[in-house]
């Protein structure tokens, strides 16, 4: 049967997450870490729009990330899905009403640059949203007129840069491109990418900080490299490339955000 929100809110019992993740395809790992938790289905909460992607597990967690609490919302749904860019809306919602005042995107996507090959990872400082797609297209109220300039919150990504340099972790940063998906960009799109300045495209995460900047959650995101962009090298994109490199960024991500998460939280 279907639960609505606050069978999520009860099923927490003391954990209070301040800090939320959002684990893009194929890293999932990052939950790993996660203790004494609490799992619900996506398929358990009533008004969520289920996943269908490969490598997206579909549930929400709760626990404790190195002794700090937080929520994961394993697995996204994506424009590409449905056609629809507010798929994330009651996730996104529900993270608020729980007490959510920090969101950490992450997601898989293409490098536009030779210097960040699969395997990096890349701190999103901006995006570009030319898909004439918005979330918030068909919201009333005059909150859907939402400030974009520091969409990226630049205290959270300096405890991100001060972190990654005390590991010696080279922390790429750039601009996300989102594209609408599912099939992959052509070459002339990757051309037209790197002309308008972006260091990465992917098919998630715009939609989702859009949404979170709406409901005033500082963001974050970060890019896990599975590639180069359509016609950079002479090999073919798939899916399960996506989800077989992932979780080789994916554990260094992992390891950044589990030792920024103390001082992200204070
Ligand atoms: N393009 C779009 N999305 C992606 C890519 C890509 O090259 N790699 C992983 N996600």
């Amino acid at each position: 049967m279907k639960a609505a929100i606050g069978y999520m809110i009860k099923s927490l019992g003391g954990i209070l997450p301040e800090t939320a993740l959002i684990l893009g395809s194929g890293l999932g790992d990052l939950a790993d870490g996660l203790e004494g938790e609490v799992r619900i289905p996506y398929a358990d909460l009533e008004g969520v729009p289920e996943s269908g992607v490969s490598g997206h597990a579909g549930e929400f967690l709760a626990g404790y990330l190195n002794h700090v609490p937080v929520a994961i919302l394993s697995g996204r749904m994506h424009y590409y899905e449905e056609g629809n860019a507010t798929a994330m809306r009651p996730l996104l919602e529900a993270l608020k009403a729980i007490g959510i005042k920090r969101l950490i995107a992450t997601n898989s996507a293409g490098s536009l640059r030779e210097d960040m090959p699969p395997g990096s990872i890349m701190m999103v400082t901006d995006h570009i949203n030319w898909s004439g797609k918005n979330p918030l297209i068909g919201e009333a109220s005059d909150d859907r007129f939402v400030d974009m300039t520091t969409a990226y919150d630049e205290p959270m990504m300096n405890i991100f840069r001060a972190k990654a340099a005390r590991m010696d972790l080279t922390l790429n940063e750039g601009v996300y491109m989102w594209f609408s998906g599912p099939s992959f960009e052509t070459p002339a799109e990757i051309r037209a990418a790197r002309l308008l300045g972006a260091d990465a495209v992917g098919m998630s995460t715009v939609p989702e900080i859009i949404l979170a900047r709406f409901l005033g959650l500082q963001c974050v995101a970060f890019s896990v490299i599975t590639n180069f962009g359509a016609g950079m090298t002479t090999a073919e994109l798939t899916h399960s490339q996506t989800k077989n490199v992932a979780p080789i960024g994916g554990k260094l991500l992992s390891e950044l955000i589990t030792n920024s998460i103390t001082e992200l939280a204070k």
